[in-house]
């Protein structure tokens, strides 16, 4: 695989002996990076500098093929590290949806935790292993088609972190499938859903939760007119982060 970006613009292309790549701004053949060392500049057949990368993580996410919103890397960040995700934990997953946030679970928990993940939408699933695949996670993670408000059989998870409208409707399902001391996360983009979301968790053994909301704001360099960048991404959601309480009736 090589991340190669044209200008300012990346793709992510298997690479294979004897294959062009082909741009609007130009082709590259594939055999002028294999054998050639990271970060090497090229040349685009209409001569656009092109610079070729391994892609990182980071690249395969927003690389991904959209079915649904994804969730950013800048909310991802902060939810990976509030809720200890690393090497070996079991983390429980809903939606899929594109398998974003699958991908970046799967890549913290590597080599020897799993990322259990459902989707209620068959199609969504399927789409989202193909984006696994190519980030070559799939043995990280598995895939399950179903509703997680009606109750899922698996127990004793490590994390959970939910990206679905109706989370007030999984609490149960998610209180017995995370273990005592695990961690909660969900994430929403209306404040209507946070508070219904925070109302309903009162009836369930978890702490008070943190409700955040995480901006980045770029920068533009330039010597003697350094500035914020005009745009920036608003609003993506709130995140609602919490953990599971010791509860004596065994929930
Ligand atoms: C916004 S998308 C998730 C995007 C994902 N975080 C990503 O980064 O690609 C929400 C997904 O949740 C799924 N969904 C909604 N309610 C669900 C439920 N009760 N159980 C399982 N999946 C559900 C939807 O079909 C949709 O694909």
């Amino acid at each position: 695989m090589a991340l190669v970006r044209i200008i300012k613009k990346d793709f992510i292309i298997r690479l294979e002996k004897g294959a062009i790549f082909h741009t609007n701004k130009g082709y590259i053949c594939h055999d002028d990076i294999i054998g050639k060392p990271e970060g090497v500049k090229l040349f685009t057949s209409l001569n656009k500098p092109t610079w070729a990368f391994r892609p990182l993580i980071s690249d395969f996410l927003m690389n991904v093929k959209r079915v649904t919103t994804i969730t950013y890397p800048k909310d991802l960040g902060y939810l990976i590290f509030k809720m200890g995700i690393n090497s070996g934990k079991k983390v429980l997953e809903a939606g899929t949806g594109s398998g974003a946030l699958t991908m970046a679970l799967a890549y913290y928990v590597s080599p020897d935790g799993k990322v259990c993940s459902y989707e209620k939408r068959p199609e969504f699933s399927e789409k989202a292993r193909e984006n696994i695949s190519r980030a070559c996670l799939e043995d990280l993670v598995e895939l399950k088609v179903g509703d997680i408000s009606r109750g899922i059989p698996e127990r004793d998870f490590d994390c959970c972190i939910l990206d679905l409208p109706e989370p007030w409707k999984c609490l149960k399902s998610v209180t017995r499938a995370l273990k005592s001391g695990g961690s909660l996360a969900i994430f929403l983009p209306s404040v209507n859903q946070v508070e219904r979301t925070v109302v309903k968790m009162l009836e369930f053994p978890f702490l008070k939760p943190e409700v955040v909301e995480v901006l980045i704001r770029k920068w533009d360099v330039k010597k003697n007119a350094t500035r914020p960048d005009f745009q920036m991404i608003g609003h993506t959601g709130f995140l609602v982060i919490t953990r599971k309480i010791f509860d004596e009736s065994g929930v």
